[in-house]
């Protein structure tokens, strides 16, 4: 499924695409696209191409909200080998993401400051269960949401970005979909029961907030209010 450039609102139809442009779908991994309950919606693409700076200064602090929660699983689950290893890979990863960022943000001149966080990660969060296995098989099923859908905007972003913008939105599509598939396997490996019905619920609680209207432009947010 392609973004139809006709099928768009006629003010972003009316936005030039690059030289670059490629399909998202070219980008994502299959199993990505079918695990999101939606795609992200054109209204919110229009948004972000109307705050190209909140939209870099946002990313940047979701960058590094991914290294910290990631330190904060290394912290609390120190007996479990495959956890520590691949959550302390994410975190560097996701601190070098950050500065990436941050170094792109200063050579554009956009002044790094304090946004409030989107409603997004505490909308999934508020219906983590309370006790362990249930709570952290719940935190990585978010963590694998906020990847895919991470990864799945920067991969709906790149056609309308320039040249350097996209070319580092590719990278990071392939790294936030790796990520994407780690957090999923450890949520699969902390029980022997199916977690599917689980993941149906917060891939639909998710699909609520990308799809309702939202006060403030975020990456994570919903669509214009
Ligand atoms: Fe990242
Ligand atoms: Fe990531």
């Amino acid at each position: 499924m392609s973004i139809q450039l006709n099928a768009l609102p006629k003010q972003l139809s009316a936005l030039p695409k690059a030289n670059h442009t490629i399909d998202a779908e070219d980008l994502l991994p299959e199993s990505l696209c079918q695990f999101l309950a939606c795609t992200t919606p054109d209204a919110w693409l229009q948004w972000a191409l109307e705050n190209p700076e909140t939209l870099l200064i946002d990313h940047a602090q979701c960058e590094k909200k991914a290294a910290s929660t990631a330190m904060s699983l290394l912290y609390r689950y120190v007996d479990q080998p495959l956890l520590l290893s691949k959550m302390s890979q994410l975190a560097r990863e996701e601190l070098l993401h950050f500065e990436q960022v941050v170094a792109l943000m200063e050579s554009r001149g956009v002044a790094y400051q304090h946004l409030t966080a989107s409603r997004y990660a505490e909308g999934l969060r508020r219906h983590v269960r309370s006790n362990d296995p249930e709570r952290l098989i719940d935190v990585l099923i978010i963590g694998a949401i906020i990847e895919a859908r991470s990864c799945e905007r920067f991969a709906r972003l790149i056609p309308y970005l320039d040249e350097e913008l996209a070319k580092f939105y590719r990278t990071l599509v392939k790294s936030e979909g790796r990520h994407f598939e780690d957090y999923l396997l450890l949520a699969r490996q902390q029980t022997s029961n199916s977690i599917d019905e689980r993941i149906t619920f917060f891939v639909a609680r998710e699909a609520e907030l990308i799809t309702s209207p939202d006060t403030a432009f975020r990456f994570h947010s919903g669509v214009p209010a």
